[in-house]
């Protein structure tokens, strides 16, 4: 009798790999960082090796069996899920990437979106996909990968070429090739699939000069999807989950009915909302997402993506050097009452919703000579829930029902001093739960489904646990309101 899931998650920074038992506890982690490449001279190019995104993952597996002397006949099946949008292309042949993966966060075809807004086909794209013409979704980072790298265009057009998102590729390399797929709600994050019709978008496809023949088949989040062929300690295993992280969170979370929302924080914040079955598009410049299925059924969220969310640590860390590990960062925004006057607007690599420019720039505004790091870092962290604020006022606006809680999860949502101060942002309880791998639980959720580890989503509900609840104790409409005001100077920068 199988007595775990494994998940792989996939992540911008780092790879990992965690074991779920029936109980829904986690019975060992994993996790292996890897190289962010930013190119020379690139401004806002971001890229992965897809190779080190697949050692990484590899070995995090590896090793979160082995620490637990797992056999692979304890593990019922195997769930991904992975940053969505970020762009591999490799050749079917060799199995080879002809370009490293153009990240997420890679603004390098914002031109190519302003023409083809200027040309005013973006009503037409968000009927058809939910998204917005943004460099962030990978139908144009594909159309960039064919025009530059010498020859692919010609072999894509011979059917040698594969597209794939992470979790595309990773499932390609487990099953040594065999299986060329993705799921749906990786599939809504391209630009390239239609998900009123729940199909590839022939129409996107030829806007965005991308070859039909490159596209993996779509699938559902939970299905049985083929055995693992490579060796891993796993050869035989059922890989019966997909889902891109964001979604798997969502269900993690068992946000499974409308108005269930969620907001995670980890490279960037996302806050999903579930909206049922019917597609809906957004009035406040957010984006209208596939959410995971168990029952063969389009089901679809809102989205709000804020691109720099815990990443903002990580540039204290390495950019500034103000500290020596994220871990550092209540203590040093502890240090001071407040930011000062500090405001902090991590554009870093453009905004996303509800702003959506690709040309704003990272802003620190209200500097004095009294302003120490202790004052940027809490401006820093602020942030994170300032942007989340945009993102719930949104979406407030567009339900016409204001959220009455908020769910949080992700590495951030561990700092009480942040999760205090977004519950009092938000004028919400914040509710945290007792476990914070939400996205890899959600991922083995999926997977434990498949198989009938887990029969229902009632039997997963009552394996959840308690958590915390943050309560507003006190308002910063002042301080939101300067917010807003420091956003707006952050805009058009880099045009
Ligand atoms: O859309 C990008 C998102 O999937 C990345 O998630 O957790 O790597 O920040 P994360």
């Amino acid at each position: 009798m199988a007595m775990y899931v494994l998940a792989l998650d996939q992540g911008t920074t780092s790879s990992r790999a965690i074991l779920v038992d029936h109980t829904g506890a986690i019975a060992g982690t994993a996790q292996h960082e890897f190289t962010q490449i930013f190119p020379e001279g690139k401004a806002g190019w971001v890229e992965h090796d897809p190779f080190e995104i697949l050692t990484s993952q590899l070995t995090a597996a590896v090793e979160v069996l082995g620490r637990a002397g797992v056999r692979p006949r304890d593990v019922a099946s195997l769930g991904i899920t992975n940053q969505r949008e970020t762009t591999i292309v490799w050749d079917r042949a060799t199995g080879k990437p002809v370009y490293n993966a153009i990240v997420w966060q890679d603004r390098r075809t914002a031109s190519m979106c302003e023409q083809l807004r200027n040309e005013g086909v973006e009503e037409d794209v968000r009927r058809r996909t939910g998204l917005r013409l943004d460099p962030y979704f990978s139908g144009t980072k594909v159309s960039w990968i064919l025009d530059n790298v010498a020859g692919a265009r010609e072999k894509a057009e011979r059917g040698e070429l594969a597209f794939g998102t992470v979790d595309s590729w990773l499932v390609w390399n487990l099953t040594s090739g065999k299986k060329h797929i993705t799921d749906r709600t990786n599939a809504s994050r391209t630009l390239l699939y239609n998900i009123v019709e729940d199909k590839w978008d022939d129409e996107m496809l030829r806007l965005l000069r991308v070859p039909r023949s490159m596209m993996p088949e779509v699938v559902w989040s939970s299905e049985k999807l083929g055995p693992v062929s490579t060796t891993l300690g796993l050869e035989g295993t059922e890989i019966a989950g997909i889902a891109g992280d964001q979604q798997s969170a969502l269900f993690g979370q068992m946000c499974t009915k409308p108005g269930d929302a969620k907001n995670t924080y980890g490279t960037g914040c996302f806050l999903l909302q579930h909206i049922g079955t019917e597609f809906r598009e957004s009035q406040n410049r957010l984006l209208t997402t596939l959410a995971c299925s168990t029952n063969r059924r389009p089901e679809y969220a809102l989205e709000g993506s804020v691109f720099i969310g815990g990443a903002v640590v990580q540039w204290l860390r390495d950019g500034l050097g103000i500290i020596a590990s994220s871990s550092e960062v209540e203590q040093l925004a502890q240090s001071v009452p407040d930011s000062g006057g500090v405001l902090f607007v991590p554009a870093f690599t453009g905004l996303g919703a509800p702003h959506w420019d690709p040309y704003a720039s990272g802003t620190i505004i209200g500097i004095g000579r009294g302003t120490t790091k202790g004052h940027i870092a809490r401006a820093a962290l602020e942030s994170i829930a300032l942007q989340t604020t945009d993102l719930m006022r949104a979406m407030n606006a567009d339900t016409g029902v204001p959220l009455r809680e908020l769910r949080v999860d992700g590495g951030a949502t561990a700092n009480d001093t942040l999760m205090q101060f977004q519950a009092d942002l938000l004028g919400v309880p914040v509710h945290r739960p007792a476990c914070l791998e939400t996205t890899a639980l959600g991922a083995a959720f999926l997977a434990g489904l498949a198989v009938g580890f887990w029969n229902s989503t009632d039997e997963i509900q009552r394996v959840q646990g308690e958590g915390t609840l943050f309560t507003p104790q006190r308002d910063y409409d002042a301080l939101y309101a300067r917010w807003k005001e420091a956003v707006e100077r952050a805009k058009g920068w880099n045009a």
